[in-house]
């Protein structure tokens, strides 16, 4: 199914009607009610807290309508646990929405429809709305389709989304929007200077050979915009391989370049006036006699040379070239989505995407984009005084830290390293997997800071 198919221009039956009642005004409300439905609603106790719904009999045992508790300010997650808590048919909001509600509402449910199936024999179903008339569904389209490539790249087991699904992913999905998507493979890394990539990707078996992805869509006139994602397809740590349980959800390393894949998807689909490039190192952090080592000096593509501290700090190691390839056509804007390290996630929990940026104006209208879209992150600081951290002593700096502390931060100040100063760039290091389920938010692969930096983009170049 895709991400709107539950979301209808008409029903061919009469849908039942949701009354979406403002929880903290429940009480208001009920009041002007009818006897019965006073009734109904004290015999079930019901309280209209936000997202539960209670069912309003009608005519012959039937559903006249459905209460809907909704807060202010969360409506996307009220109505994302609508599909799936209802009873399946097809429904439509009472009264006139603003187009900002209706859009909210409906990516909500859009969002709350996803269930990654594709290796199951039984499929979940799930409740339609019809998309109310003021929905702006563009942004809605764009959003809900993004979101679930990202999701959906992510939750593919990594036997099937190796280094070489992945390029053929970001092939197709240039194929549908016009895009060019040009492929640097395996030994062609070396020759074309991508030394990095190939160091962590080198040890990879024969049908998962290491690969640059490099995707351009729109027209040359608008203003050059750069994703950079980390596609480490599995990240068994390397030589330094990691314990089972830290190595179990490993298939979800290639969550920054899902994420910046699932970003142009939805730029493309908005047809937002940027030029826009992607590119993903895509690699898997293998295990084998050909797998780089600790202390191994390795290449880049800028010139400095990574001391190999640890084999499991392979995401900044590929990135370190992605990034300088980003910079060499000077565009006004880098935004890099990664898994990078467990650091942020002790820092921040899972849920939070650390924010680094070499430009406050960028950092604020990124924090501002996950406001408004309720797709919030935190920023850290490129704090200076921890550079010393990742000087190497055989290279120009170590992809290891010397010291146990603030890991997310020594991360992001390596991938500064391969920045030019004179172009705004952002980092997001994501977890981008939930760890449980909610509405809206089911286990498993998840877009984070993905709305946040579409309307960042949105709000800039429109
Ligand atoms: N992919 C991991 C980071 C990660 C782990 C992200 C768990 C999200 C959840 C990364 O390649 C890694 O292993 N980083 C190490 C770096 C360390 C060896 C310097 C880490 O964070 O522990
Ligand atoms: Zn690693
Ligand atoms: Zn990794």
């Amino acid at each position: 199914m895709a991400a709107t198919d539950y979301l209808v221009h008409k029903s061919e039956s009469d849908p039942i009607t949701l009354i979406p009642v403002l929880s903290d005004q429940f009480d208001k409300w009920l009041k002007k009610q009818t006897k019965d439905l006073q009734n109904w609603v004290n015999a079930h106790d019901y309280k209209a807290s936000p997202g539960s719904t209670l069912n309003v009999p009608g005519k012959k045992g039937s559903i006249d309508s459905v209460l809907v508790g909704v807060s202010s300010d969360n409506i996307m997650w009220d109505y994302a646990g609508l599909p799936a808590s209802l009873p399946k048919g097809t429904y439509k909001i009472k009264g006139r929405l603003k187009e900002e509600e209706a859009d909210t509402a409906c990516l909500g449910w859009a969002l709350g429809t996803y269930s990654f199936d594709w290796y199951k024999e039984s499929t979940k179903d799930f409740a339609s709305l019809v998309i109310p008339k003021s929905t702006d569904t563009t942004r809605l389209e764009a959003l809900a389709g993004g979101i679930e490539l990202t999701r959906d790249l992510i939750n593919i087991p990594a036997a099937d989304m190796g280094p070489v699904e992945l390029a053929q992913a970001a092939c197709d999905l240039a194929a549908d929007f016009d895009a060019e998507c040009t492929l640097i493979q395996d030994q062609d890394l070396v020759e074309q200077n991508f030394p990095a990539v190939y160091a962590v990707g080198k040890g990879a078996a024969d049908d998962r050979r290491p690969c640059l992805i490099d995707m351009a869509w729109g027209d040359d006139k608008n203003p050059k915009v750069t994703l950079v994602g980390k596609g480490v397809c599995f990240d068994t740590g390397g030589l330094d391989i990691k314990p089972a349980q830290f190595m179990k959800l490993m298939k979800k390393d290639m969550g920054g370049a899902a994420h910046v894949l699932g970003l142009a998807k939805a730029i493309m689909t908005a047809k937002l006036p940027v030029k826009l490039r992607v590119i993903i190192p895509a690699v898997e952090n293998a295990v084998s006699d050909k797998a780089m080592r600790p202390l191994d000096v390795v290449e880049s593509r800028k010139g400095k040379t990574i001391e190999i501290g640890h084999t499991d700090a392979e995401g900044r190691v590929v990135l370190a070239d992605g990034l300088a390839l980003a910079c060499e056509d000077k565009p006004e804007l880098i935004l890099d989505f990664a898994t990078l390290t467990g650091a942020a996630r002790v820092a921040l929990g899972t849920e939070l995407p650390a924010l680094f940026s070499n430009d406050d104006q960028l950092a604020h209208d990124l924090l501002a984009g996950g406001q408004t879209e309720d797709d919030h992150m935190w920023r850290l600081p490129l704090w200076k005084p921890y550079r010393k951290m990742i000087d190497a002593k055989t290279g120009d700096l170590s992809n290891e830290s010397t010291a146990p502390y603030g890991g997310a931060i020594t991360a992001a100040l390596f991938l500064e390293e391969f920045v030019e100063k004179s172009i705004p760039w952002a980092h997001m290091d994501v977890m981008g997997w939930n760890v449980s389920s909610k509405p809206g938010k089911p286990e498993g692969g998840e877009a984070m800071g993905l709305r946040a930096a579409f309307a960042m983009i949105k709000n800039r170049f429109n």
